[in-house]
């Protein structure tokens, strides 16, 4: 496919703007543009079919099943993106005055209560912007209260699990904590005797993940925090699982103190690459004060920003927060109304679903009931065939699935983690059953068609290390100056060096 520099011809616009008739701007001479800028020049078709041929070359959840564990990877509603898209919330600006926005800081305000509600915790700030700044923030209150208890210097470690998402011991580690490990059990829960033995007056607090990034439950859940309130520490939960247990069970009801909500995947979110994302945080009332300001309170009938708050740790993001992400939550979560707890149901019934499908066919490294996902193993593929979870996940491609999150959690070898979401039907489940199962069949009969894989996708097995690392997202002009002239096949690939 060519690249957008490549299918530009001078002079070709693909719109017009009006004669302007104000007078011209005095741009001091030194500041003045010798040259115009390098821009692509396309007519409207050819703009409208190369972004429409880069979209093509995409997989979404809009193009199929897309099962990547611990992303939670649900069909977006469009409603959502029709209440997003209402002038009076769409063309709101951040610094419009309260009086005139008063239905937006309801709506926060009604959020906030609502995930104060879903946690059972008492307070909820909903500014950071993802689940690991979520963590972030979390962790920096844990500082603060520790610190108005002159307890600071001596609470220095935070413990996660074995099993953590690799966010966990970055945050602990951005906030300033020393990061201790405990191990994870033949159950897959928590082992209880590592954990005595790590907590001590020393500890600040537990960060965890319940149920577990391996799919679990932990069945020792109020031991464990007892074990740490009895510290005199705090417990921290990820909330990215929550899809597994809203209405169900709550955080706070098992002993949490701060919980982080990842919006974007249990409340629906068109995510992914980076963003749009929403990780509010939601506390203890003994935590409140140290909340980021401003928090959206309500007086009477009428919603107010507070900046007042003198023991806060300050602001994590700019305005308020990611407020399009507030309406299509909110929406989302009042479409479910008193019956959200559906939503948990029918994403713990899909996956166990697939888990009782397949394990005949992959190992299972944890025989349990599981929760909204659940963790596979290739490990007897890769003994028998040479076949890794790599390339399954690969074979999955030409299937028309998009892979499962392979190799994580850490803790078991060629993991297949695998997430359907409650929004799939059973259809599409037997469909994914179907492929994987085709896959352990053709690891015996035939291995190296898998290990070719993907033979049906535009682009075939890449070097994603080295595209991460070395992202090259700058044209290459000078090693292209000809742009008006058709480039040859050769050509070009090498641009693609440039671009
Ligand atoms: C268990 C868990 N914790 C934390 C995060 C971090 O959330 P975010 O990607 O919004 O920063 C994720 C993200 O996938 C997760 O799965």
């Amino acid at each position: 496919m060519k690249l957008i520099f490549e299918r530009s011809r001078p002079g070709r616009r693909a719109g017009s703007l009006p004669r302007y008739d104000l007078p011209k701007a005095e741009v001091p001479e030194e500041l003045r543009r010798r040259t115009p800028p390098r821009l692509p020049e396309l007519s409207e078709p050819e703009l409208v079919r190369h972004f429409t041929a880069l979209a093509d070359r995409n997989f979404g959840v809009d193009t199929g099943f897309y099962p990547l564990g611990s992303c939670t990877m649900k069909h977006n509603p469009r409603v959502n993106e029709r209440v997003v898209a209402l002038p009076g919330f769409r063309d709101l600006h951040p610094y419009q005055e309260e009086e005139a926005s008063q239905g937006a800081l309801e709506l926060m305000w009604r959020l906030q209560e609502i995930l104060a509600e879903i946690c059972g915790l008492d307070a909820v700030s909903l500014q950071p912007a993802a689940g690991s700044q979520g963590e972030l923030t979390g962790l920096m209150l844990m500082r603060a209260y520790f610190a108005d208890r002159g307890e600071a210097e001596q609470r220095r470690v935070v413990i996660t699990a074995d099993t953590a998402h690799g966010t966990n011991p970055a945050s602990v580690a951005m906030a300033g904590f020393e990061l201790q490990k405990v191990e994870t059990d033949e159950r897959g829960n928590l082992d209880l005797d590592d954990l005595r033995a790590k907590v001590d007056e020393r500890t600040a607090g537990l960060m965890l993940t319940n149920p577990s990034t391996l799919g679990l439950f932990d069945e020792h859940i109020e031991e464990v925090a007892a074990i740490f309130h009895d510290a005199g520490a705090l417990l921290y939960y990820d909330g990215a699982n929550l899809n597994a247990v809203c209405g169900i069970s709550r955080p706070g009801d098992m002993g949490f103190d701060i919980v982080h909500i990842n919006l974007h995947k249990t409340f629906s979110q068109p995510h992914g690459g980076g963003g749009p994302g929403g990780g509010p945080i939601a506390v203890r009332d003994v935590l409140e004060p140290f909340l980021p300001v401003p928090a959206v309170v309500r007086e009477g009938d009428a919603f107010r920003l507070d900046f007042d708050r003198p023991q806060t740790i300050g602001k994590v993001r700019g305005f308020g927060g990611p407020f399009g992400v507030f309406v299509r939550s909110y929406a989302y979560i009042r479409a479910y109304g008193p019956g959200l707890r559906e939503m948990s149901e029918a994403a713990v019934l899909n996956a166990n679903y697939l888990l009782a499908r397949l394990k005949e066919d992959y190992e299972l490294p944890f025989d349990r009931l599981c929760m909204h996902e659940f963790v596979l193993s290739a490990r007897n593929l890769k003994r028998e065939h040479g076949i890794s979870a790599l390339d399954v996940a690969k074979r999955l491609m030409d299937h028309g699935f998009h892979p499962p999150t392979i190799y994580f959690p850490l803790i078991v070898p060629e993991a297949l983690m695998i997430e359907p979401t409650e929004t799939e039907p059973k259809e599409t489940l037997d469909a994914f059953v179907d492929a994987m199962r085709a896959i352990a069949a053709e690891a015996a009969s035939d291995p190296q068609a898998i290990k070719d894989a993907p033979h049906r996708r535009p682009v075939r097995r890449l070097d994603e290390v080295k595209a991460a690392k070395r992202a090259i997202v700058k044209y290459g002009f000078d090693e292209h100056p000809d742009l008006g002239r058709e480039p040859s096949a050769g050509e070009a690939i090498e641009a693609q060096k440039g671009a």
